[in-house]
């Protein structure tokens, strides 16, 4: 996708839309090709679906997962700071947007005349966004529905007085993606900040197996459901045939590797029929569904300098459960 004209400032609460998203998402031939492997496997990027989303949402208000609320408080914290590192008049552009709630804090300290959310599930990033042009009459957005895990080129705006912009990627969002992948997207995010501009990512920590496990196997069971989401979606949209009451949510930590892993077991030995392919299951094999990588402060500042960042802040909660680095394009 080649930069648009620069278009003009829309009206106040007006929010402009682009989806560069491909016809069908690409979703078929990935869950074929994920399936055929000998780990079978499904990009996390397809949880999003309006379910997905609400499941999501469902997840950071957990008692177990401390991420959004450790991060959250980071951004409160250190805002009067933030707000210094950034400067005055940056344009905004986040990675992942979602419900753009920890988006408000810094919208509100950096009174941000330009945010621009990229994001995968349309009908969030929609309503999201109109939630958001409502909330800050002077702020112009322009919401982008596209798959940021392929190589992408932004819209490109004039006129506004744009000083430097600023990529936000909250969530540990980051941490789903391998430390190979986290590199491609992090050059990307470089591109997209352009030189002198800002890059404020959050960044899960490394820490104790027994809080990371129940972080992600949670004892209500959202996490489960979250997780099995993705085969009914895939019966759904694809007129896939899974029974997800026959499979079972597996979240834990491998410490060696520093990551969560998060699979969807077979509790039976069965087959599955997706656009007339076939499938089969033996008991105990696993659908693998994500990653969620864990970083300490240093590795992950060694990450920012390949991908042509220079790390200059870091902000942390009192427990180090949680850090926000601001890196500076160089
Ligand atoms: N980036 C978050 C994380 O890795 C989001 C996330 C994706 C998540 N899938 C999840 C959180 C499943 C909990 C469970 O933590």
């Amino acid at each position: 996708m080649k930069p648009q004209p620069s278009p003009q400032p829309a009206a106040p609460g007006v929010v402009r839309f682009y989806n560069f998203l491909p016809p069908g998402n690409n979703f078929l031939e990935d869950v074929l090709a994920g399936l055929a492997r000998p780990q079978k496997s499904i990009p996390p990027k397809y949880f999003y679906d309006e379910q997905g989303c609400r499941l999501f949402e469902a997840i950071c208000e957990l008692p177990e997962y401390y991420l959004t609320r450790a991060e959250t408080a980071i951004l409160r914290t250190y805002i009067a700071e933030i707000t210094q590192f950034i400067g005055p008049d940056a344009q905004l552009i986040e990675f992942g947007s979602g419900a753009q709630a920890k988006t408000r804090i810094l919208i509100e300290a950096l009174q941000t005349l330009l945010y621009v959310p990229v994001d995968i599930a349309e009908d969030t990033l929609r309503a999201s966004s109109g939630e958001l042009a409502r909330l800050f009459p002077l702020l112009n957005v322009v919401g982008i529905c596209a798959d940021y895990t392929r190589p992408l080129w932004l819209p490109e705006f004039a006129g506004a007085a744009i000083r430097r912009k600023v990529v936000f990627f909250p969530g540990s969002t980051i941490g789903n993606f391998t430390p190979a992948e986290a590199l491609v997207f992090l050059k990307q995010a470089r591109r997209a900040a352009g030189a002198g501009g800002v890059l404020l990512v959050g960044v899960d920590l490394k820490k104790d197996k027994t809080t990371l496990d129940a972080a992600y196997a949670d004892s209500k069971g959202v996490t489960a459901q979250f997780n099995l989401n993705l085969l009914a979606r895939i019966n759904r949209e694809l007129g896939a045939d899974f029974q997800p009451s026959r499979f079972r949510h597996r979240a834990f930590y491998d410490p060696i590797m520093g990551r969560i892993e998060m699979h969807l077991e077979s509790l039976y030995s069965q087959l599955v029929h997706i656009a007339g392919r076939r499938f089969e299951f033996a008991t105990g094999e696993t659908l693998h569904t994500e990653f969620s990588c864990k970083y300490s402060i240093a590795d992950f500042q060694e990450l920012g300098k390949r991908a042509g960042f220079t790390p200059e802040k870091v902000w942390t909660d009192p427990e180090q459960l949680f850090s926000v680095h601001g890196m500076v394009a160089a």
